[in-house]
């Protein structure tokens, strides 16, 4: 079946609300992206008339019938704190669903999530997507510091859920690649969204050797719809465009070493 064109137009703004510091959780009216979005997919959004060009954001939430998306933004410049400062009803220009997202496997029964900081945005997602497909669902969540996690009110609902600080203000001491060997063996699927060196430091990890491991890159991104390369990446199949053959890819077909910062 062909997939669905991107929408491209317009999404009302129904709330902003702080969630954490510099996070923000953005919710939009927007039926067409709510209908079509999959976990691990992103959209377009035109921060204002001053920046030309849309910024990429993950999806972290949507629901069809009632035509909404939430989006968890970290205010890391001129165009995020402008979608800050947004008020309910007006109106943002919006393209999406882009991307590649996640595929849970059909016969695979309990999923294992691994979100370093910001990465819980696009596994919020697949954690609910999962949950309602009747599969159990285990989240490790990380970050440097306990103010850094996202607050439980803003985490899905799953089976089970470790936290790890490197300060050890909550949850396990260290990092998520500190997380119990028990959840890592039990699990068929692995999901992982964070930062470069948590990736680096899970492909490393043998405990991941034999698993189906699925993680989300985060790059810079232009157009975000195959158009001007600046998202190239080298993976063990040549080079790949991240807003297109990605998001998600499978962890063994990147060549982690070639991967600039991100
Ligand atoms: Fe332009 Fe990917 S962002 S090709």
């Amino acid at each position: 079946m062909a997939e669905a064109k991107p929408y491209l137009g317009t999404a009302s703004v129904l709330s902003v609300e702080d969630i954490m510091p510099g996070v923000f959780r953005l919710r939009l009216q927007c039926p067409e992206i709510a209908a079509e979005a999959k976990p691990g997919q992103f959209v377009m959004l035109k921060c204002g008339d001053q920046l030309l060009l849309r910024r990429p954001i993950s999806i972290s939430d949507a629901n069809a019938p009632s035509g909404q998306i939430g989006l968890m933004i970290a205010t890391v410049g001129k165009g995020t704190e402008w979608l800050s400062l947004r008020k309910p009803g007006e109106e943002l220009d919006i393209l999406g669903p882009l991307g590649n997202g996640f595929t849970i496997g059909e016969k695979a029964e309990k999923l294992l999530l691994i979100a370093g900081g910001m990465g819980i945005a696009p596994l919020n997602f697949l954690a609910r997507k999962a949950a309602s497909l009747g599969k159990k669902v285990t989240l490790v969540l990380g970050a440097r510091t306990g103010e850094l996690l996202c607050p439980p009110s803003h985490l899905p609902k799953v089976d089970e859920c470790v936290i790890c600080t490197e300060d050890a203000s909550i949850g396990i001491k260290g990092r998520v690649t500190d997380c119990p060997d028990a959840h890592i063996a039990e699990s068929q699927q692995v999901f992982a969204c964070g930062p470069l060196p948590m990736y680096r430091a899970l492909a490393k990890d043998h405990r991941f050797n034999e698993k189906s491991m699925q993680v989300s890159l985060e790059v810079r991104m232009a157009c975000g719809i195959g158009l001007c390369y600046g998202c190239t990446v080298k993976t063990r199949n040549g080079l790949k465009q991240v807003c297109q053959d990605g998001p998600v890819f499978q962890m063994g077909d990147i060549s982690w070493g070639d991967l600039a910062d991100l």
